[in-house]
């Protein structure tokens, strides 16, 4: 047997990820720890993330994305893998919950969170999973999807629980693809996370019932996610793909 995995490192020291929705919550710690691991982040979102990217040092830079912008993500992704400075992953943590009840989600709504959860992701994975396999392949690719997309949502989430469905499949989909080119493939499924996202619409009474049901007692904080997710890009994670990590403090125990 070669035994070459380094037990000092992540093998992740000067390697280019991408980390979208990085201006806030999971996506910024994720992009701070990672650059903190040694990797070159760029961080992208649809908000202003350059204050993320000072955080995160190491050379990251920050970029300027709206998901739901095919062509302009496609050209973000074309320009990180021109030249001989291969983009090693992508980590889309970019997503949106604006919550609704059940009962008065509109068509407007649903096709809103369509096009930044499923369609946005779609094409910037896509175009990712293209990219690496031009570079001679190799690369990593995780998505966050949520802890909904096995329960169905709770507190006007449905329409963005069915988004996050779909997205599940999409990983495994690309990790069926992208596993002979040596790229893999894999989702994040957090459970409660303490972020402006988990906070949006939610009571102070709405979260503390929430945080009853998680055996450790209490939410995420984003770092907890950071750590994860760079096992997922590491070189120890070279053989899973096609899964869901489910970080939930004990909520939903797949
Ligand atoms: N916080 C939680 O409890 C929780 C639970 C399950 C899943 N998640 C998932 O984890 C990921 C990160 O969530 P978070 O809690 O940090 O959310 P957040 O709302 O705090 O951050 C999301 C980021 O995505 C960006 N974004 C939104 N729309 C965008 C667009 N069209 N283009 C580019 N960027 C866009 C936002 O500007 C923001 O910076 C999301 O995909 C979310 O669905 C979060």
């Amino acid at each position: 047997m070669v035994d070459d995995l380094n037990p000092g490192t992540l093998g992740l020291a000067g390697r280019k990820v991408l980390v979208t929705g990085a201006a806030q919550g999971i996506g910024r710690a994720c992009a701070v720890w990672l650059a903190r691991l040694g990797a070159r982040v760029v961080l992208a979102d649809i908000q202003d993330c350059t204050g993320s990217a000072a955080e995160a040092g190491n050379g990251a830079t920050a970029r300027r994305l709206d998901l739901c912008d095919r062509a302009a993500g496609e050209a973000l992704i074309a320009d990180l893998t021109a030249g001989d400075d291969p983009l090693y992953a992508l980590v889309n943590c970019a997503g949106l919950l604006i919550r609704q009840p059940f009962e008065t989600i509109t068509a407007e709504q649903i096709e809103l969170h369509t096009a930044v959860n499923q369609t946005g992701v779609f094409f910037l994975a896509r175009a990712t999973m293209e990219a690496m396999r031009r570079q001679g392949g190799g690369g990593r690719i995780v998505l966050y999807t949520s802890q909904g997309a096995f329960t169905g949502g709770s507190f006007g989430s449905t329409h963005y629980a069915m988004n996050k469905a779909a997205l599940t499949a999409l990983m495994k989909s690309m990790a069926r693809l992208g596993g002979p080119d040596g790229i893999t493939v894999n989702a994040i499924s957090p459970g409660a996370v303490d972020t402006p996202m988990f906070r949006g619409g939610m009571s102070e009474a709405d979260i503390a019932q929430f945080c009853k049901t998680i055996p450790v007692g209490r939410p995420a904080e984003p770092q907890e996610l950071a750590a994860p997710t760079a096992f997922l890009l590491s070189e120890w994670a070279r053989y899973i793909t096609g899964t869901t990590l489910h970080v939930n403090g004990g909520q939903l125990m797949v």
